[in-house]
């Protein structure tokens, strides 16, 4: 039955692979993003941030304690310091010397057609250097989407790179349990020329909120989409993409593709 569901809408969400098949391999590295894609992901999403000498690198805290056996600071630091550290052995032995990877190291190895979600987690200042790495990259716009918590970042991205499209992200947890209403999203998405919406907040979005984005021809990806029978209401709903840590099983859950 689910299978039918999800044939019958002829659906065209995506499934994204959050921090690459993090679930299965270590987050935001090499092996998780290719992983991600052998699972037959549409896309994959990963956090950047700037290091110490302006190179753009794939983690997601502002220290490398949690996902590697070393402790630095990385707006400190140069790329080939934080390239001696292991980001895999914390995951499993199997996974020992994968190292931090780079934005273009990323982009290189992306398939045709298939979308990166890039969530920046550094401030403005990694915007000049993101506009370089893409125009080098080749990889079209239409591949690309920017993801950041921050407003101000979303309107300097737009600003900088118009032709790319960018989402803000809002988890109300984040927020002391401040849930923005839908004219509150709404005009936060106008105020910063955003593209579109990316939310956690699964039990907010509802059809309502889906009609007044698609009257304005925003999107609306959510994460962290890691069981079933939420991904097949969002289905449902017709949300643009769910990102999830288990991309391949998520796919086989839902009868794709
Ligand atoms: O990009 C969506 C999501 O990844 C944002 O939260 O903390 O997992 O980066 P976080
Ligand atoms: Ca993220």
């Amino acid at each position: 039955a689910d299978q039918n569901v999800r044939n019958s809408m002829a659906c065209n969400t995506l499934i994204i692979g959050h921090r690459g098949a993090s679930r299965d391999a270590p987050e935001n590295t090499l092996a998780s993003i290719r992983l991600a894609f052998e699972q037959g992901a549409d896309g994959i999403e990963a956090d950047f941030r700037l290091t110490g000498d302006g190179r753009i690198v794939c983690l997601h805290d502002e220290r490398t304690a949690r996902t590697s056996d070393g402790d630095l600071a990385v707006a400190q630091m140069s790329l080939p310091e934080l390239e001696r550290l292991d980001f895999g052995s914390w995951k499993g032995a199997q996974w020992r010397g994968e190292r931090i990877p780079t934005l273009r190291e990323i982009l290189a190895l992306l398939p045709q057609g298939k979308r990166i979600y890039i969530e920046l987690k550094s401030g403005t200042e990694i915007v000049p250097k993101l506009k370089e790495e893409l125009a080098a990259s080749g990889v079209p716009a239409e591949q690309v989407r920017f993801l950041a918590f921050d407003a101000g970042l979303i309107k300097a991205v737009k600003e900088e790179l118009p032709a790319y499209r960018a989402c803000w992200l809002t988890d109300y947890r984040y927020r002391n349990g401040w849930r923005p209403s839908h004219q509150e999203i709404i005009a936060t998405l106008a105020g910063c020329g955003a593209d579109g919406l990316a939310s956690s907040d699964k039990g907010a979005l509802d059809s309502e909120l889906v009609r007044e984005l698609r009257q304005r021809d925003l999107e609306l990806h959510v994460w962290t989409v890691d069981r079933a029978r939420a991904a097949r209401r969002l289905l449902l709903l017709g949300v643009d993409s769910i990102m999830t840590n288990r991309p391949g099983w998520l796919r086989d859950a839902l009868g794709d593709k």
